[in-house]
């Protein structure tokens, strides 16, 4: 949060657009510590982070607005509500706590819940569509790839035998029968890397931000910064393939690589172990 901050404090008068506003705790911040000029345009797909966001925004008055848009059409849901450049852009991937504990969308591995898994509640597709509809060599390659999982051909093949699935606890227990104990992981839930690959497809996340991407250096003003925080190798490195390419256009990374979370943040929050930031400026 404070680096966040720190890093993509405005220089001048404007928009900060937080393209994954969720609880509004980064929008908060950048408000908090900021002229009455800047204002925060706080995107997200899911309704009730929204609510959520707009009670915490509240005291900002017109300095908050808050609009349901994927950031997959960051320039289109700018220029709907008259932001035409930015000082600042963030994206903050992934699930807010409040989905992954209260939303009972089946995005956590310790309740039992529906396997759905959508960000955005009118999404195409949930979890249960997948597990139960993709053919065995598909799951496998989506467990790997998002997930990094090395026992992904195990656990599509006990996914498969297992269908249909209905429930996080079915998901769960598909991946327990197919991984030996002997071989589960010392620190994650023997689930951890099957429930991120599939909340990934649901949510077409890597696309997500690669458009994303494609579209928020144009929308800097001269000076501005573009901030993203990724908690997965794969996306981490669509990021850093898209600065370095920036880097030769215009644009400079702010820092040569990028920040980690310090111990005392990890133990605060553990979920932020994964986290890395890169920030990318748009030069004069
Ligand atoms: C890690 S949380 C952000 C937390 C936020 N920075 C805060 O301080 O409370 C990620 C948020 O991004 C949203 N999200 C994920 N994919 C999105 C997309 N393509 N477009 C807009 N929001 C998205 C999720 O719904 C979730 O609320």
């Amino acid at each position: 949060m404070d680096e966040v901050a720190f890093l993509l404090r405005p220089k001048r008068d404007g928009w900060v657009i937080d393209g994954t506003v969720g609880m509004g705790g980064h929008a908060e911040a950048m408000l908090e510590r900021s002229g009455p000029g800047v204002r925060v345009l706080g995107l997200d797909v899911d309704p009730e982070a929204l609510r959520r966001a707009g009670t915490r925004l509240a005291r900002f008055g017109d300095r908050a607005r808050l609009a349901r848009a994927s950031f997959r059409h960051l320039r289109g849901a700018a220029q709907t509500q008259g932001v035409v450049e930015a000082q600042a852009i963030l994206l903050d991937l992934g699930v807010s706590s409040y989905q992954l504990q209260e939303s009972g969308r089946g995005f956590s591995f310790q309740a039992d819940e529906p396997l759905d898994m959508r960000l955005d509640p009118a999404g195409p597709a949930t979890a249960a569509a997948l597990v139960n509809g993709l053919p065995e060599p598909e799951l496998a390659r989506l467990l790997h790839e998002y997930g990094d999982e090395p026992h992904a051909r195990r656990i599509a093949r006990a996914i498969v035998r297992r269908r249909p699935l209905g429930t996080t606890g079915d998901l769960v227990a598909a991946v327990r029968s197919a991984v030996p104990r002997a071989a589960w992981p010392r620190r994650l839930h023997v689930a951890t890397r099957t429930f991120q690959a599939l909340r990934m497809a649901v949510n077409d996340e890597p696309a997500a931000l690669a458009e994303a991407l494609a579209q928020a250096p144009d929308l800097l003003a001269e000076g501005g910064r573009l901030g993203v925080i990724a908690f997965h190798s794969g996306e981490d490195r669509i990021v850093k393939q898209t600065f370095r390419r920036l880097g030769s256009a215009g644009f400079a990374e702010v820092e040569p690589s990028p920040l980690t979370p310090g111990d005392d943040e990890v133990r605060a929050n553990p979920r932020a172990r994964s986290a890395k930031l890169r920030v990318l400026e748009r030069l004069p």
